[in-house]
């Protein structure tokens, strides 16, 4: 049985201390509760050190939600795969569609920081997805097929068995218009295939493939109960104590 997740991204959102209050909020809520779902809290890099300690013990997970493409050196700015790694987190989401548009990040850089981020032992939530224009010309299947070839397909077979599919198509990331469980359906199954046709449909039916967009408490367990979607990263809802916790007690 593939993993289910819930993965929590934050964003550019919550300073030290709010971003301490919801951690530790979550973890309590969770601390004598089962789930399903295993939960993975992508925080600003200014609290990963802080949640090895906060999360001990607890079955939360946590990670980073960019890395550099680069090892070490002269790169003002920049945290490095080694870093994250060296706070204790196990997860970093790479290819997110604020990465792409906003920051010009495109497949081949996003392949070198997924290679990376694997060979450093981190697990990499790499997110795909077209844009509004793309799906209404119809070539979103193209454009998911593309990013995925191009930025993952490289791995070799035990490398991407680090790695779990987001797929968040761009119109519905904040925009409170999310994907229905059929559209979500169709593209999750499209890139099992796609993952099947490379890896073989044993490594296929192993991956996790998570939805992002719009995602909050009222419709996750409807989109969370189609067959390929196996949970979430979740943006503004991830934000909220309450409303994050039921979206990972929706996945049944
Ligand atoms: P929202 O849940 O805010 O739409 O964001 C989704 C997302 O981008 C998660 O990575």
């Amino acid at each position: 049985m593939r993993k289910r997740i819930v993965a929590g991204n934050w964003k550019m959102n919550m300073d030290l201390q709010p971003g301490i209050e919801l951690a530790t909020g979550i973890r309590d809520y969770f601390s004598n509760r089962k789930t399903v779902a295993d939960i993975v809290l992508c925080t600003p890099y200014i609290h990963l050190a802080i949640l090895k300690e906060l999360l001990n013990g607890s079955n939360i997970g946590y990670g980073a939600q960019n890395c550099s493409a680069e090892t070490s050196g002269a790169y003002t700015g920049e945290i490095s795969c080694s870093m994250i790694k060296s706070t204790g987190a196990g997860y970093v989401i790479i290819g997110h569609s604020e990465r792409r548009t906003l920051f010009g990040e495109g497949d081949q850089l996003l392949y070198r920081k997924t290679k990376l981020a694997i060979t450093t032992g981190l697990k990499v939530i790499f997110c795909c997805g077209e844009l509004l224009e793309e799906r209404k010309s119809e070539i979103h299947f193209n454009i998911v097929k593309r990013q995925l070839e191009h930025g993952l397909f490289g791995l070799d077979e035990n490398e991407f068995k680090n790695v779990i599919i987001a797929y968040e198509p761009v119109w519905a990331i904040g925009t409170g218009l999310n994907a229905t469980p059929e559209q979500a359906q169709e593209m999750h199954s499209y890139i099992r295939k796609l993952i099947d046709g490379r890896y073989g449909d044993k490594v296929a039916d192993e991956t996790t493939i998570l939805y992002g967009g719009s995602c909050k408490a009222s419709n996750a367990s409807e989109i969370f109960s189609m067959p390929d979607v196996d949970g979430g990263l979740i943006g503004g809802a991830s934000l909220k104590k309450d409303e994050f916790c039921a979206i990972v007690e929706s996945v049944k």
